[in-house]
């Protein structure tokens, strides 16, 4: 959603902080805007629409200021207006602020401000805050101990999530950050530091990051910095190193960040698969399980928690792993877990998936299964990310940074991580060394598998082209394929804008066929199955209906005469690979289809690629 970044340093922080919005970019936004602290007042400069308008703003002239915090908004209190685009001055001028997150009691903070004479010129919850920290600033005497005391009180007062960046005109040396609920970073470099909600703002400028915790303050003085929590105690700044690398945050010679990543896929799965196989070749080893051996065998119910793709992946993992360990899984939207209050014993284990590791409401279901002393695991791509923090354990995805919208290589980690927990499960209960072993060798061949498929991409074109005006489309698979069959529906609405919905093929009959016409094409996911039959069948009823059907089928299943009127390819694989095999079409298929319709896939509108609110 929203993006911070700020620079403290000694360099010029225009470009950093321009170049910064521009690697933030992809988290969605609708203005940006940059203040720099430059002596006697605040330089503002803030545009609705995209950064490069910003750019174009400042270009030859901006300010040389070292010292200035940038933001991308992505509205929710008041519209998508110049005066709502951050970063907010108070009504003194004396304070610079960005915040990403909602300010839940902002009105009644308002109110009060309004009494004591304070006007505002914004609709948003943040000029509140920002209003508020200049408020009790002018109760103190003018100082940077006082900057401090006045954020600390301010948030104090606040409830809600936040992730801001505060600049104070009276302490030209000084940048403060704060987190609750929105994540924030520092990033430390050799000439500057800076404070981002997403490292990938200073790659390539900074060499390590320090991530903060909710309730801590990190304070940048001059080339220093410190972590506090808000009674102004000191905790341990723990620095990681930054691993992200310029070619992982840039496009290269692709067109957008969603099909790089979609063609990153081989490369990026075999990381996700790197050294976590046991020697003996049968099952995997998960450092990030380690230490929990004992719950694992005896966990006797799993419920995953997540939104969105990750929660297509756990429905994915919810066929696979209830068929290799025999435990019962369920999968819940992470959104209703965290209100329902469903039964649950002391030994299920609630599996949170999150890309990002900061959706709000997949950490909100983790921390009710907390408070229910449930074991928790998190999968994530993102290290240090809050879902990494917060789970009991976990494993990273290391596909590298996603940065398009639509969420592409993540999903495919995802699944083949759940694959193998679902195998060291398997192997801790009754899943044979020979099936455990075929596995092993078929997950490694995976990649290869994923880069035949990619392949083929301009077959896949052509298929969306021959279908790019369909307005309505159905897709549909069984057992583990219905999944894809939802996230390949859900990948084509999110950057086409075109309605599809992914159903159980038998479903059909109950309902959905009722929708079937020459203008409304099915795509069919076949498995290698015996079920095969039963959706070649399915199949048939569509053409019947005169509706076009686009069947993924594996090359050893075969397909009637006039059963389908295209039909795509997909290597002959182990059952486990499949669902990850078959959804890679269906990324391209989508990423064509809106690429034919002249849409910036990597900037779906009104999408983020990180939902923090609720
Ligand atoms: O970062 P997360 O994996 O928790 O994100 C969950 C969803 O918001 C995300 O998958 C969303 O559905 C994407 N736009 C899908 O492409």
């Amino acid at each position: 959603m929203c993006g911070i970044v700020g620079y403290l340093g000694s360099g010029v922080a225009q470009e950093p902080l321009i170049d910064g919005l521009r690697r933030l970019e992809y988290r969605g936004y609708d203005s940006a805007g940059v203040a720099f602290h430059d002596g006697d007042v605040f330089t503002l400069a803030r545009e609705t629409g995209r950064v490069e308008n910003l750019a174009n703003v400042l270009q030859g002239k901006g300010s040389q200021s070292s010292l200035g915090i940038a933001h991308t908004r992505w509205a929710t209190h008041g519209a998508v207006t110049v005066s709502n685009t951050h970063p907010h001055l108070s009504y003194d001028k004396k304070f610079a602020l960005v915040h990403n997150g909602v300010i839940e009691n902002f009105s009644s903070l308002k109110k009060s401000l309004l009494h004591k004479g304070i006007e505002f010129s914004s609709e948003t919850d943040s000029e509140v805050l920002c209003n508020l920290i200049a408020y009790h600033y002018s109760t103190l005497s003018p100082n940077s101990d006082s900057f401090i005391q006045a954020v600390s009180t301010a948030l104090s007062e606040s409830r809600g999530a936040y992730g801001i960046a505060v600049l104070c005109l009276d302490n030209p040396e000084m940048m403060i950050g704060a987190r609750r609920g929105s994540p924030l970073v520092v990033g430390i470099g050799e000439d500057a530091n800076f404070i981002a909600s997403d490292a990938s703002a200073f790659v390539g400028r900074a060499k390590e990051a320090v991530f903060l915790k909710d309730g801590e303050l990190a304070i940048l003085q001059g080339s220093e910095f410190r972590i506090t929590n808000q009674q102004g105690h000191v905790s341990e700044a723990v620095a990681q190193p930054l691993d992200q690398t310029l070619e992982e945050v840039e496009l290269g010679d692709f067109s957008s960040y969603m099909e790089k990543e979609i063609f990153e896929q081989p490369h990026a799965l075999q990381n996700t698969l790197r050294g976590r196989f046991g020697d003996d070749g049968t099952t995997a080893k998960l450092g990030g399980l380690e230490g929990h051996e004992d719950e694992l065998r005896n966990v006797d119910r799993i419920v995953f928690v997540a939104c969105g793709t990750a929660r297509h992946a756990c429905m994915v993992a919810e066929y696979l792993i209830e068929k290799l360990a025999r435990v019962p899984v369920e999968v819940e939207h992470a959104s209703e877990f965290r209100y329902r209050n469903s039964p649950k014993s002391g030994r299920s284990l609630v599996i949170a998936v999150s890309q990002s590791g900061e959706t709000l409401d997949t950490l909100e279901a983790v921390r009710e299964a907390k408070t229910k002393g449930l074991l928790t695991l998190g999968i994530t791509n993102v290290v240090g990310s809050s879902l990494a923090r917060e789970t009991d354990g976990g494993v990273y995805q290391r596909v590298g940074p996603e940065i398009g919208v639509a969420s592409t290589k993540a999903f495919s980690s995802q699944v083949c991580l759940c694959a193998m927990l679902g195998l060291a499960l398997g192997r801790m209960r009754d899943l044979s060394p020979t099936d455990g072993s075929n596995l092993v060798e078929a997950l490694l061949g995976m990649p290869d598998l994923i880069a035949e498929v990619l392949q083929k991409g301009e077959e896949i074109r052509e298929l969306a082209v021959k279908y790019s005006k369909a307005e309505h489309l159905l897709f549909l698979g069984r057992q583990s394929l219905y999944p894809v069959a939802l996230e390949g529906a859900l990948k084509l609405k999110e950057i086409s804008y075109a309605h599809a919905e992914g159903y159980p093929a038998a479903e059909l009959k109950h309902g959905p066929i009722a929708l079937i016409n020459p203008e409304c094409p099915s795509i069919f996911l076949v498995e290698g199955t015996k079920l095969s039959a039963k959706t070649i069948a399915n199949m048939q009823e569509v053409k019947a209906r005169k509706g076009p059907v686009i069947a993924f089928v594996p090359e050893d299943i075969e397909i009637p005469e006039g059963a389908a009127d295209d039909i795509f390819r997909l290597p002959v694989a182990h059952e486990v690979i499949r669902p990850i095999l078959a959804n890679i079409p269906l990324q391209l298929f989508a990423y064509h289809f809106a690429r034919l319709r002249g849409l910036d896939v990597d900037k779906p509108r009104n999408l983020a690629k990180s939902v923090t609110v609720e």
